[in-house]
């Protein structure tokens, strides 16, 4: 099939050329969670044992909190799909600038590195193309539990003062149900003296799984997954093999590409209760949804208008909302969706109104008019989860996408268009 682009609009940075219109059919494979892998990475340095972690994504942000620990002392060695690192050898407090500015995750050191040094020195890990991403939570409770903390030339520093440099377990109320600061300051309180408690937390599973490891390495948590995580401290937390959740992130997105290319899909592994919000509107548009035990079937032809308002888990993951709004720009009817999480998280729609959407935005809600049909064109990913949205518009779209934008999806997706490719897709990588 010819290309549909004219030799001026040739593409030549890395792109994916999706031939959009088949129907998938059969199994597609859930990787580890990247956003429980990077947090349960750092905490590492909590321990001079040795750490395991299995199901672990292949994706390039592992690489780099490899990396960034390795700066800090910490020994690795990187499995198919895990990875083993030793904190004995932590010697150093501060990760340098040129790792760290890449990887906002490294800002997940901080809170192990002030629980087993008493001294941390890491950059704010700074705003980034979907909203300012303030770490005001995670340096009150830092605060709160000890620390002298301040912010100098786009750095925080922080030490903890008097005898033994130890943290002291306190009361912290969160304003917002942080994920990274309740994992912050979960792993600070781990080795701190006396008992934290933390109001108003995060419930994500990736809060639960990184509690999970906490006690795996001899520590005590209760109350992961409520709004309020009791952690008591102890001296010293010895060494774990750890299994990480699959991600549910991922999970939703094959599930979507079943739905938006109206096919009947099995995705697997999925915890439904990790999903719960994104089932529930997957089947009110009209989706059929059936869990196995291990994986979950999904199969689509009618779908429907749905509302949708992005929330704090167990509501419906900001990180799902750009792939569902490229399946509802394929329903019959309106659609009214809400970010209510991030402050600029719908640059996905001027790249789905190029594949002829029919979208309007007020403010931080979008008008999703379902139109009949996309059709392909080049569009550009702005963050990893738009990338996600336009590869799954791409495959429903007539005619030929090119999606760029690839540093993102890489950072969250472990070979998608491999794992689509398995299924039925027709989607090729140009460029590295
Ligand atoms: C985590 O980011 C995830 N990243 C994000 O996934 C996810 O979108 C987000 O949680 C929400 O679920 C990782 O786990 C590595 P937050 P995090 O602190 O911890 C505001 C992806 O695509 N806020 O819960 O940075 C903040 O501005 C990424 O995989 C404050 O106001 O999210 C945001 O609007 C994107 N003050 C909201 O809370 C603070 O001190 C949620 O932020 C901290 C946060």
């Amino acid at each position: 099939m010819t290309s549909i682009l004219a030799p001026s609009q040739k593409i030549l940075t890395p792109h994916l050329e999706i031939r959009g219109g088949a129907r998938l059919s059969g199994e597609v494979r859930v990787t580890g969670a990247k956003n429980s892998a990077l947090v349960l990475m750092a905490a590492s340095l909590l321990s001079a044992e040795p750490l395991r972690l299995r199901n672990v994504p292949g994706l390039s942000d592992i690489q780099g909190m490899v990396e960034i620990l390795e700066s800090l002392g910490v020994d690795s060695k990187r499995g198919e799909s895990s990875v083993e690192l030793n904190g004995s050898g932590l010697n150093q407090s501060s990760p340098p600038y040129e790792l760290v500015n890449g990887l906002r995750a490294s800002f997940f050191c901080i809170g192990p590195l002030l629980a087993r040094l008493g001294v941390a020195r890491v950059p704010l890990p700074g705003g980034c193309q979907i909203g300012a991403r303030p770490v005001v939570e995670h340096v009150k409770g830092l605060k709160a539990l000890g620390a002298q903390v301040t912010i100098e030339h786009g750095v925080v520093s922080a030490v903890v003062p008097g005898r033994g440099h130890r943290l002291t377990g306190a009361r912290i109320h969160l304003d917002c149900p942080s994920v990274g600061a309740t994992e912050t300051l979960m792993m600070a309180a781990a080795l701190a003296e006396g008992e934290t408690i933390i109001e108003n937390a995060a419930q994500e599973p990736e809060v639960v799984d990184l509690a999970g490891l906490i006690i795996a390495m001899g520590g005590k948590v209760r109350g992961a997954g409520t709004p309020s995580i009791t952690i008591v401290g102890m001296e010293r937390l010895h060494g774990a093999d750890y299994m990480v959740i699959p991600d549910r992130i991922e999970a939703g997105t094959l599930l979507l590409a079943g739905a938006i290319t109206r096919s009947c899909l099995r995705v697997t592994p999925v915890i439904p209760d990790h999903l719960g919000a994104v089932i529930s509107k997957l089947e009110e548009a009209g989706c059929k949804l059936e869990a196995d035990g291990i994986g979950m079937t999904i199969s689509a032809d009618r779908i429907r208008a749905v509302d949708l308002r992005t929330q704090p888990f167990p509501g419906f993951p900001t990180d799902l909302q750009a792939p569902f709004m490229s399946l509802l720009a394929t329903a019959e009817g309106t659609s009214v969706i809400t970010e209510a999480i991030f402050e600029n998280r719908l640059q996905h729609v001027a790249e789905l109104q190029r594949m002829g959407a029919a979208i309007r935005t007020q403010g931080n809600t979008a008008f999703v008019e379902g139109v009949p049909g996309l059709s392909g064109a080049p569009v550009t990913g702005s963050d990893l989860r738009a990338s996600a949205a336009m590869v799954l518009a791409g495959l429903a779209a007539e005619g030929v996408t090119m999606v760029q934008g690839l540093q993102h999806l890489d950072r969250g997706y472990d070979n998608l268009e491999g794992k689509l490719n398995g299924i039925g897709a027709n989607i090729q990588r140009h460029g590295l």
